[in-house]
């Protein structure tokens, strides 16, 4: 059986081979903004519109994805360093037909390994290319090193930020830091836990200008979450709120901005580098 379904899998990855995979990375510059909440409603709103999203948990220590989803992961990254692992038997199942690939406690065990296992382990991802359109990095808050890696690695970077002030200025230490060390890197943003609409766009404005005006860069608002009741509800029950209340504020908020990004992302040409291209830049700054 386990046979099958791996053939199985090599095949549909052989007749996706040329399929765009997209690396995202989300981030935030204080802790407990929406990230993990964001990131996996993000990829299940993803799902919805026929898209095939994984989610990966590269949080520290704190495994916040399994918890949301009320999974307990049986395996993680780091068994992919075991003989005969494959990605396919790393992926966990989570609800909605997501996919997700736990981190496991040690996330900068990877800076730590020795060429030849980091080899091991980039080949073994590999496979994900063509497999997923998009692979969403969910991160721990702040400036750790791995998650910059991550970030400076990624075809694209959403920074999470509430319209708190405290919020506001640590997303944009992030930003900075971002453009300090990459130009070129293609930063969006997005408002949650907003009381209305105009409050996301106010939020918005404040930010894109101060990057505009003392980074001269562009960052693209992608869209806001209204702050709802039924997300701290759905987090209670570990269930996802787009599945547990699909029609509750957050969910709705999930979904115009799922289509916005679908939007831009078809009208904007991305780099065909995909997963390879991010591995490569990831090695290169970790080595
Ligand atoms: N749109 C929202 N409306 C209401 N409450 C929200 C919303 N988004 C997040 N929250 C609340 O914020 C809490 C923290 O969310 P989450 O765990 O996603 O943050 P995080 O940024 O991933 O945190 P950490 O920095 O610890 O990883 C949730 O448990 C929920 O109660
Ligand atoms: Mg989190």
């Amino acid at each position: 059986m386990r046979d099958q379904a791996e053939q199985l899998r090599q095949r549909i990855q052989q007749s996706t081979q040329e399929r765009q995979t997209k690396l995202v990375t989300v981030t935030s510059g204080k802790g407990g903004v929406g990230k993990s909440n964001f990131s996996l409603n993000f990829g299940l709103g993803l799902i919805e519109r026929g898209h095939k999203a994984v989610l990966f948990d590269v949080d520290l220590g704190l495994a916040n994805l399994d918890v949301l989803m009320g999974l307990t992961p049986k395996k993680h990254l780091f068994h992919l360093l075991e003989p005969d692992e494959t990605i396919w038997g790393i992926l966990e199942k989570g609800p909605g037909q997501l996919e997700f690939i736990a981190g496991g406690s040690g996330f900068t065990q990877i800076m730590q390994l020795d060429d030849g296992k980091l080899e091991l382990l980039f080949n073994r991802l590999n496979p994900l290319q063509g497999y997923a359109d998009t692979i969403i990095f969910d991160t721990g808050a702040g400036l750790s090193k791995e998650s910059l890696h991550f970030m400076l690695s990624s075809d694209e970077v959403i920074v999470v930020t509430t319209p708190e002030p405290p919020a506001i200025t640590d997303a944009y230490a992030v930003i900075k830091m971002l453009h300090s060390r990459s130009p070129v890197v293609k930063i969006r943003l997005v408002i949650n836990r907003v009381t209305s609409e105009r409050e996301g766009r106010m939020t918005a404005d404040k930010l894109t200008m101060v990057a505009k005006r003392f980074l001269n860069m562009e960052i693209h608002p992608l869209g806001y979450v209204l702050d709802d009741v039924h997300v701290s509800k759905a987090v209670k029950q570990q269930r996802p709120f787009l599945l547990a209340y699909p029609q509750s504020k957050a969910s709705r908020s999930i979904r115009d901005l799922v289509g916005r990004y679908l939007e831009s992302s078809a009208a904007a040409k991305l780099p065909a580098n995909g997963l390879k291209g991010f591995l490569a830049r990831l090695k290169h700054f970790i080595r």
